[in-house]
């Protein structure tokens, strides 16, 4: 399949959770395509439909206007895995491998390429799709943030937005009633959104996977606050943080995921153990997909829309198998191999927590 002829039909699918910018890299995938004379199947609901077999011809018509949309206009997916299909059997669920019928459907539409628009689930499907045979081009998308390949995935900007304008709300309210308030954000097992959102946002206290925190610490800092007369705290809480020797709090398990986890909860622990250990009146908001929801940053916008015209480029070149990425302020091509060797955590050195700790913001290490 990868010695082709001249690219004239190609497939493009979002894959995983949503985000804002997906509609934006659809939009700056499908013109460039037809400008190049290339005939674009949007494939629906992610690797569920390259499975399934639904695909529908995008036009120009059907991406006009989509840019500022959030979600995205093929809908998606996080239980379509065609390595880790479900099957509801009578006596539970089965997984078993969809890739033969994922690979038919791909020959049966004739497609030359495949743009698989997705974080990083996504990009281990490419990978083994690509071994399959198929001319694969990978787009990194996110809120979290956790691709290692790429210095920012689109997705993140939109979501720390979210937390930064929820944060300054619930400082006047935390302030007006000299109450702690824990803002529970997303990202997995990643802390971008806590400490970028909560760096934008003014927390006081920002936990994250990355640096397990001890009680006490916390506590101490709201402590430290009441006597320089600050009687509210702010606290972006990651759903993967933990505390030193604990667990992750989980909502439950989804094996028809490929990673089954469900996090969340953690806010609700932080909050009843800071009012019972600090004598502050305590209370928690879980953003939960507000961070998903809604129109793209003007930042993400433009990542997204070089994200688009990028793959388009990488499949008129045939240099298939690759990832685009954003490095520095340049977007480059990664092999999508190297893409997944790594997620991207928060290291404790890293800049942002170096500045956090600079203006004051504690972690619960110190
Ligand atoms: O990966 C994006 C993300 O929003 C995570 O931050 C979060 O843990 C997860 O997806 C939530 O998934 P779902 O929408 O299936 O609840």
């Amino acid at each position: 399949m990868s010695a082709i002829r001249k690219i004239r039909r190609i497939g493009v699918l979002t894959g995983g959770g949503d985000c804002p910018g997906l509609n934006a890299v659809i939009r700056g995938v499908t013109k460039p395509a037809q400008d190049l004379g290339m005939t674009v199947f949007g494939i629906m609901d992610g690797f569920e439909g390259l499975v399934e077999g639904k695909a529908r011809e995008l036009r120009n018509a059907d991406v006009s206007g989509i840019l500022a949309r959030g979600g995205t206009i093929l809908g998606s997916s996080n239980k379509g895995d065609p390595f880790h299909w479900p099957v509801q059997k009578d006596d539970g669920i089965e997984i078993m491998d969809k890739s033969a019928q994922a690979v038919k459907n791909y020959e049966a539409w004739n497609l030359d390429a495949l743009i698989a628009i997705g974080g990083d689930g996504t990009m281990h499907i490419c990978n083994k799709l690509s071994q399959l045979g198929l001319n694969v081009i990978g787009v990194p998308k996110t809120i979290d943030n956790d691709l290692d390949a790429t210095d920012l995935t689109f997705g993140h900007d939109s979501a720390i937005y979210v937390v930064s304008m929820a944060l300054d709300r619930l400082h006047t309210t935390a302030s007006s009633h000299h109450r702690v308030i824990v803002c529970e954000v997303m990202g997995r097992y990643a802390g971008w959104i806590a400490l970028n959102g909560g760096l934008s946002g003014g927390a006081d206290i920002i936990l994250i996977p990355e640096m397990p925190f001890s009680w006490e610490k916390v506590y101490d800092k709201i402590k430290q606050r009441e006597l320089m007369g600050k009687k509210f705290s702010l606290v972006a809480v990651s759903e993967g943080a933990r505390a030193l020797g604990e667990e992750m709090t989980t909502k439950g398990q989804d094996i028809k995921r490929t990673d089954p986890v469900r996090l969340g909860g953690i806010g609700e622990v932080v909050a009843r153990n800071i009012e019972k250990n600090t004598g502050r009146e305590t209370r928690v908001t879980v953003l939960g997909h507000l961070q998903r929801g809604g129109s793209p940053t003007p930042f993400d916008r433009i990542l997204s829309t070089k994200f688009g015209a990028y793959a388009i480029d990488l499949v008129s070149r045939k240099k298939f198998g690759y990832m685009v990425a954003l490095k520095g302020s340049d977007i480059k091509p990664v092999r999508i191999v190297d893409a997944i060797l790594k997620q991207k955590l928060v290291q404790p050195d890293t800049q942002a927590v170096f500045a956090a700790k600079s203006v004051g913001i504690s972690f619960g290490t110190e």
